[in-house]
């Protein structure tokens, strides 16, 4: 019996220190010390020993169960340490290897032009309003004084959806002027940015679809010194202080008198160069005080009420604004162009 033990004590260390996981250790733990384990089964035949070998055996077989247990414990812990540090290892993040790098956008330069302009003109307290691009004629001629015939309701400039030419993609943002003035209360002061449509062919200064920002003013003694004051601050604003403007005399239907307004040219300060033709000014927009037509039709009383309104073609601002010398540039969305803003 003396060997048995010795023997069980023997196999169960050896196969202790050689378990795997505390999965195997467990089983091995059952399989020596459970109910029907090897050394409970030595424990069983003590009784038939005699009374004198009785207390030496059972004091092996205890110091023989008190080792197991003990070598059991330790290999637990010792497991227990191993299965944590593998885990650790497992989950470990490793922070120096290089990120996946996102490629951040950002504005297109003719939006930060335009955000320019909007933050120019609601700082004078005016409000900006959005319009439909597919427009009736009733407010892209008709009210603004383009009677049948005018040339700009030709077939050949301007796209119409029906035979009758009464929806088309709006020519311009002047029938937000008309909108503001059917719809909001005296006095108005509004822009209006957004997309026109013409049949142009696209050049290096044309495309047949383009944006403008309109711009209105009606309240009791408006002038067209107000007009010129208000566009030569923006004009400083945009392009330094000192930038100097010209008002040409023009003709549009809904304004009168009309104007168009040129900017000194960046490239030459105005003494010719390619640029600017040789000319040394850039146009920049078409503006006039409202016609009283135009007032009359949306129930303005004219005798009271006045008005001005400008449009202000917005690839050219932003080609002015950033030195670019071909207005595709601005739609072809080559990455290496818009990168530069
Ligand atoms: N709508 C005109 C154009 O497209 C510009 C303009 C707007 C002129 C407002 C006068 C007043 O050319």
């Amino acid at each position: 019996m003396k060997e048995q033990l010795a023997k069980i004590r023997s196999e169960a260390l050896a196969a202790f220190a050689s378990a795997p996981d505390s999965a195997a250790l467990d089983a091995l733990r059952v399989q020596y010390l459970g109910k029907k384990g090897e050394l409970t089964g030595v424990l069983k035949m003590m009784g038939k020993l005699s009374a004198e070998e009785r207390p030496a055996m059972g004091q092996l077989a205890n110091e023989v169960r008190a080792a197991l247990e003990t070598a059991i414990e330790e290999t637990s812990a010792k497991l227990a340490e191993a299965a944590l540090e593998q885990q650790l290892k497992d989950e470990a993040v490793d922070v120096t290897i290089p990120g996946t790098e996102v490629k951040m956008g950002h504005k297109h330069p003719m939006y930060i032009a335009l955000d320019e302009i909007k933050d120019i003109f609601v700082g004078m307290g005016f409000t900006v309003l959005d319009g439909p691009e597919v427009e009736l004629a009733e407010y892209n001629f008709d009210r603004l004084n383009a009677e049948e015939g005018h040339p700009s309701r030709d077939w050949s400039d301007t796209f119409y959806f029906d035979e009758d030419s009464r929806v088309m993609l709006r020519s311009q943002t002047s029938p937000m002027q008309v909108r503001a003035m059917d719809t909001m209360e005296l006095p108005i002061r509004i822009v209006a940015p957004g997309r026109v449509y013409r049949k142009d062919e696209v050049d290096a200064t044309h495309s047949p679809m383009f944006h403008q920002v309109e711009g209105m003013v009606i309240d009791k003694g408006v002038t067209m010194a107000d007009l010129k004051g208000t566009l030569n601050t923006v004009v400083e604003q945009l392009y330094g202080a000192g930038t100097k403007t010209r008002f040409r005399p023009h003709h549009f239907p809904f304004t009168e008198p009309s104007c168009e307004m040129d900017v000194q040219c960046h490239k030459c300060g105005g003494v010719g160069c390619p640029t600017c033709k040789g000319e040394g000014w850039i146009e920049l927009l078409g503006a006039g005080m409202i016609h009283p037509k135009v007032l009359q039709m949306a129930g303005i009383n004219t005798e009271i009420y006045s008005g001005w309104a400008f449009g202000i073609g917005l690839e050219r601002t932003a080609m002015r604004r950033f030195k670019i010398a071909d207005l595709r540039l601005i739609f072809e969305n080559d990455i290496r162009f818009l990168e530069q803003f």
